[in-house]
C-alpha cells in the first residue's frame, strides 16, 4: 500500500520529517537535532552539509518506525528547508568546505562589489532584489574572493535541502521558491538568469536544474534508500525553501493571502499573482512554491527572540516554557500601551524596514512605576508594531490584504494573538495545527502524487481555522497612536546605535 506522503524540513537546529495518512492527516513525525552552528568569527555562520545529511536520514527511517509502516508505503517525498546557504561541491560531488548558511553576515565587501559592477538598479531588474549578505551568491563570491585553493575546485553548489536531496537521489536540483533566494534567479521569469552570471563570471554550469515546486524531479537512489528506509525509486518533489513552504502549510497561497509568523524572527508573507517590489529591497520578493504566483516577505531579525532574551536575562539559565506563561500572564494584567513604554526589537540588527544591521534594542519611557508586566507587555507589543512595518510597506506596494493568519510560537499565546490583532487593525485566523515547512512539503508532494489537484485545493483541504482574533476599536485606535510614536524611534536612535557600535572595541575600559 503506498498511500502516504513524507515531508521534511531541514531547518538549521533540526531536520523534521511528517508523515501525512489518509487526506491531511499527520499520522507521525520525529526530529533530529543538527550540530550548533560553528562561527569562526563575529558575524560568520556555518554548518556541515554532512550532519544535515544523517539528520534527515535519521528523522525519516525514526518517522517511518513510529508509523509502523514500511519505506514501500510512502508514495511521494516533499523537501523544505533553511535558505540562502551555500554548500560548494567538486567534480566528484565532494563538500568542499563547511556550508556557509543564511544567516552569515561576512559577505558585505561582496555585496558593494555587486552594487558597483553590476549596479543596485540592474539587480533589481535582473532577480527582483538587492545585494543583501544573507544571499548565497555573495558567500559564493566570498569564497572566489578569500579562498582561490577551494575555489579552484568548485564545480557546483547547492541550498541546503537540495544537498540533501543529492544524498537521497543522487540529483542536483532545486525549485523557484528556494532559488529566489540565491540572488541568481530572474525571478520575474521563474529560471536562472544567464545576464546576471555572465556579468559576476561565474558558470551557469555551476546552477542545479530547476523546478516548480510541486514538479517530481528525481527519484531516491540505491544509497539513498538504504540510508532512509525509503524504497529505491520513490518519487521526490522539488519543495520550496522553509518560507514559502510554511506559507503552503498556513494555507498562504492566494493574492490576500498574509501571514505573521512569529519564531526567533518573524516573518510576514504575502502571496500575490506578479512580482510585487518594493525599490528600496525592504522586503524580499520571491517566486511563491507553486506556478505563477510570488511572495513577498519582511523580516524583523528579533521576534520571538525579544521575549526569550528578557525571559533568560530575568529568570536565568536554563528556563522553560513556565518562565513563558508566568511573564505573558504578568502583561495581559498591564493595559495596552503598556502605560507609555515603547520596546524597539533590533537587538539583532533589523532587515525590514530599516536593513541596518547596526541597528539595537531599546526600551524607550521607562518610569520607575512600570512593572516586569509592562515591559513583557512593551516587547510583545514592539515585536508587532515591526511586523506592522511589513504590511504598512505591503499597502504601499499595493499587495492586497484579506485575512492574516497567525503562524509559530507566537500563535500560540492569546495574549500576542489579541495585540497583534488590535496592531495590524485586522482579523487574526490562527490555524488549527501549525505544522510548519514539513507539512507544506508534505501537500506539494500531495499534489505531484495526484491526492489534491492543484496546491491551492492542497490547502483548502488540509488546513483549518481553529480561532479568530478581532481588532477592538478602541485598542486599534489607541494602537494607531502608539505606532506613530513606535515609527519615530529609528529615525530618533538611528545615529546613537552607528557610534555605539562603532564604539565598541576591547580598548574602552570597564
Ligand atoms: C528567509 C530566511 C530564513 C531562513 C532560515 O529569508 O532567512 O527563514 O530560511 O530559516
Amino acid at each position: 500500500m503506498k498511500s502516504y506522503l513524507l515531508g521534511l524540513d531541514v531547518g538549521t537546529g533540526g531536520t523534521r520529517a511528517i508523515i501525512l495518512g489518509k487526506g491531511d492527516a499527520i499520522i507521525s513525525s520525529a526530529t533530529r537535532e543538527h550540530q550548533p552552528i560553528v562561527s569562526p568569527r563575529e558575524g560568520w555562520a556555518e554548518q556541515h552539509p554532512e550532519d544535515w545529511w544523517s539528520a534527515a536520514a535519521g528523522a525519516i527511517r525514526d518517522c517511518i518506525t513510529k508509523a509502523d509502516l514500511g519505506g514501500q508505503d510512502i508514495a511521494c517525498v516533499g523537501l523544505a528547508g533553511q535558505m540562502h546557504g551555500a554548500v560548494l561541491l567538486d567534480d566528484d560531488d565532494q563538500v568542499l568546505r563547511p556550508a556557509i548558511i543564511w544567516c552569515d553576515q561576512r559577505t558585505q565587501q561582496e555585496c558593494d562589489w555587486l552594487n558597483h559592477v553590476v549596479g543596485h538598479e540592474r539587480l533589481i531588474q535582473l532577480t527582483c532584489n538587492p545585494a543583501l549578505t544573507n544571499f548565497t551568491l555573495t558567500k559564493l563570491l566570498w569564497v572566489r574572493n578569500h579562498e582561490p585553493d577551494i575555489w579552484q575546485r568548485f564545480r557546483s553548489f547547492l541550498l541546503p535541502k537540495d544537498y540533501v536531496r543529492l544524498r537521497m537521489t543522487g540529483e542536483h536540483a532545486t525549485d523557484v521558491a528556494d532559488a529566489s533566494g540565491t540572488l541568481m534567479l530572474d525571478v520575474a521569469r521563474r529560471r536562472w538568469s544567464s545576464e546576471l552570471m555572465a556579468a559576476v563570471g561565474l558558470p551557469e554550469a555551476c546552477l542545479p536544474r530547476l523546478f516548480e515546486s510541486e514538479e517530481i524531479c528525481a527519484r531516491v537512489c540505491d544509497e539513498g534508500a538504504r540510508a532512509t528506509g525509503l524504497r529505491a525509486g520513490t518519487p521526490v518533489v522539488a519543495g520550496a525553501g522553509d518560507q514559502a513552504g510554511g506559507a503552503v502549510g498556513l494555507g498562504i497561497v492566494r493574492p490576500g493571502d498574509v501571514s505573521a509568523t512569529i519564531g526567533t524572527s518573524g516573518v510576514v508573507f504575502a502571496a500575490t499573482d506578479r512580482p510585487a517590489m518594493d525599490l528600496e529591497g525592504r522586503v524580499h520578493t520571491f517566486c511563491h512554491a507553486t506556478p505563477e504566483r510570488w511572495h513577498v516577505m519582511g523580516v524583523t531579525q528579533a521576534a520571538g527572540l525579544s521575549l526569550r532574551w528578557f525571559r533568560d536575562l530575568l529568570l536565568g539559565l536554563p528556563t522553560h516554557q513556565k518562565g513563558y506563561e508566568e511573564l505573558i500572564n504578568e502583561a495581559a494584567a498591564t493595559p495596552a500601551g503598556a502605560d507609555g513604554l515603547l520596546w524597539a526589537p533590533y537587538l539583532m540588527g533589523e532587515r525590514t524596514p530599516h536593513l541596518d544591521p547596526r541597528a539595537r534594542g531599546a526600551l524607550v519611557g521607562l518610569s520607575a512605576s512600570h512593572t516586569r508586566g509592562h515591559v513583557v507587555r512593551a516587547i510583545l507589543e514592539g515585536v508587532a508594531f515591526s511586523l506592522k512595518d511589513t504590511l504598512t510597506l505591503f499597502d504601499q506596494m499595493k499587495v492586497p490584504i484579506r485575512t492574516v493568519r497567525l503562524g509559530g510560537g507566537g500563535a500560540r499565546s492569546p495574549l500576542w494573538c489579541q495585540i497583534q490583532a488590535d496592531i495590524y487593525g485586522h482579523e487574526a485566523e490562527i490555524a488549527d495545527a501549525e505544522e510548519g515547512a514539513a507539512y507544506g512539503a508534505a501537500l506539494l508532494a500531495g499534489v505531484a502524487n495526484g491526492v489534491w489537484s492543484s496546491v491551492e485545493e492542497a490547502c483548502e483541504c488540509a488546513v483549518h481555522i481553529r480561532t479568530r482574533a478581532q481588532p477592538r476599536p478602541a485598542v486599534m485606535t489607541a494602537m494607531r497612536r502608539q505606532y506613530q510614536l513606535y515609527r519615530a524611534l529609528y529615525p530618533a536612535l538611528k545615529s546613537i546605535f552607528a557610534k555605539l557600535t562603532n564604539n565598541q572595541s576591547p580598548e574602552i575600559p570597564n
